[in-house]
This record gives C-alpha cells, sequence and structure tokens, in this order.
C-alpha cells in the first residue's frame, strides 16, 4: 500500500503560514502534522493552541497534532475543539496510558501513542489493540532537521509483529529526518505514515516532494 504522507508545518514559513498550508491541502498529503512542544518535556518551544486553531480554519486535510508535553491529559479537550483529528501523546509523559487513550477517544479523536529512540516496542504490548496509531520517534523530539536513527528500522518491524500478532488495526507513524531513502526503507520495514518537515519545505518544489514521498 502506499504511505500516507503527513507534513510536519514546523519547517513551514510562519510568516506566510496560509500558503504553506493551502500546498499541503493542494499536495496528495494524507495529514498536516502540528508538532507541539512545552519547553519542559523536550529542550523546545514551537507553538500552541490557538495557532491550531488557525491551522484548521484553512486546513483541507485532517490535522495529526504531536504533543510534546509534559501533562498532555489537562489540554486533550482543549486540542480536540481546536481541531486535532488525531492526538499524540508521548508513552514517556503518560503514567496512566489507558486512561488517557481512553480520553482522546471520547473527545472524538483518534488515540496514538509516541516512542522516543530509546523506549522500546514492547511497552505497549498491553494496549496495541485500543490504539489508532503507534508513532515511533526517529531523531530525539525537540527539532527538525536531525539525522535519522537506524535503530528505526528494527522498530518498526517490531511494531508491526506485534500489530499482527493482536490483530490491530493500528498504522505505524514515523517521525524524524525522513527523505526519499530513509521512507524508502521505512516503507520497506512496514511504515504506514511518513512525517517529513525540512525535507519537504527545504525543497525547490515542496509538493512534488510530497508526491515522490508517497510513491515510494
Ligand atoms: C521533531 C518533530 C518532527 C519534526 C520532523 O521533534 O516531532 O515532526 O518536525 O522534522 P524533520 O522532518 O525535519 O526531521
Ligand atoms: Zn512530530
Amino acid at each position: 500500500m502506499r504511505p500516507k504522507i503527513a507534513p510536519s508545518i514546523l519547517a513551514a514559513n510562519f510568516n506566510h503560514l496560509e500558503n504553506d498550508i493551502q500546498m499541503i491541502n493542494e499536495s496528495v498529503a494524507e495529514f498536516i502534522h502540528c508538532d507541539i512542544m512545552d519547553g519542559v518535556f523536550v529542550p523546545n518551544i514551537s507553538f500552541g493552541i490557538p495557532v491550531v486553531e488557525h491551522v484548521k480554519k484553512v486546513a483541507g486535510k485532517p490535522l495529526d497534532v504531536h504533543l510534546m508535553i509534559s501533562n498532555p491529559d489537562n489540554f486533550i479537550t482543549a486540542f480536540a475543539s481546536a481541531g486535532a483529528s488525531w492526538l499524540t501523546v508521548h508513552y514517556e509523559t503518560c503514567p496512566h496510558l489507558h486512561r488517557t487513550i481512553s480520553a482522546i477517544k471520547e473527545n472524538g479523536m483518534k488515540a496514538s501513542v509516541c516512542l522516543n529512540p530509546h523506549t522500546p516496542v514492547s511497552v505497549l504490548s498491553e494496549i496495541i489493540a485500543d490504539l489508532d496509531m503507534v508513532l515511533l520517534m526517529s531523531v530525539n523530539p525537540g527539532f527538525g532537521g536531525q539525522q535519522f536513527i537506524i535503530n528505526t528500522y528494527k522498530k518498526v518491524r517490531e511494531l508491526k509483529s506485534l500489530i499482527q500478532e493482536n490483530n490491530s488495526l493500528c498504522l505505524i507513524e514515523v517521525d524524524g529526518g525522513v527523505n526519499f531513502d530513509t521512507g524508502k526503507q521505512l516503507i520497506e520495514a512496514g511504515a504506514d505514515v511518513l512525517v517529513a518537515g525540512s525535507f519537504v519545505f527545504n525543497s525547490e518544489d515542496p509538493k512534488e516532494t510530497i508526491r515522490q514521498l508517497s510513491e515510494l
């Protein structure tokens, strides 16, 4: 199956954000990936709820919101109201993950859990059947434009096995350092969704780059 592409607007031009959203709308992208960073869980601050609300007003694709924040439970309702269709929380920030996942679904969103590069896939074994998506970080979260961590291919294969063993319909998304080369190997390993920030927005023709990623 063809990979779904989720361009990350972290690498967009924030002076002309609407233009970049329109570009994504006109592209074959599946989602618009929004990276929310709080300066506590990750060593960077990006943007928050008001920006997501404005993105939603011009978005022609579902918002895939990636929360890199401490205490995400406090913001589930706010991101639902802001227009998130998919909400990803980090495993590392959720001591009561089952409760968090249930709350995301009760707020009408698809539920996704993200694993940092050092967190093993096996921690999700008891909850995989309840998830709509797992996001594997292929860089340490906090910044765009970092180098892809090669161990991610192995984690994609392990996650694929876990999903199949549990008859789960959960998608596998990968985030960080995605380009034509890493993207192709990720798809071969079993990834369904590729997040791409700098590779898309720094390219000559971002719409065409999204199309080519979708045909890997
Ligand atoms: C990193 C973010 C990513 C980031 C990816 O913390 O979660 O979504 O925007 O950026 P690239 O594609 O440039 O590695
Ligand atoms: Zn992300």
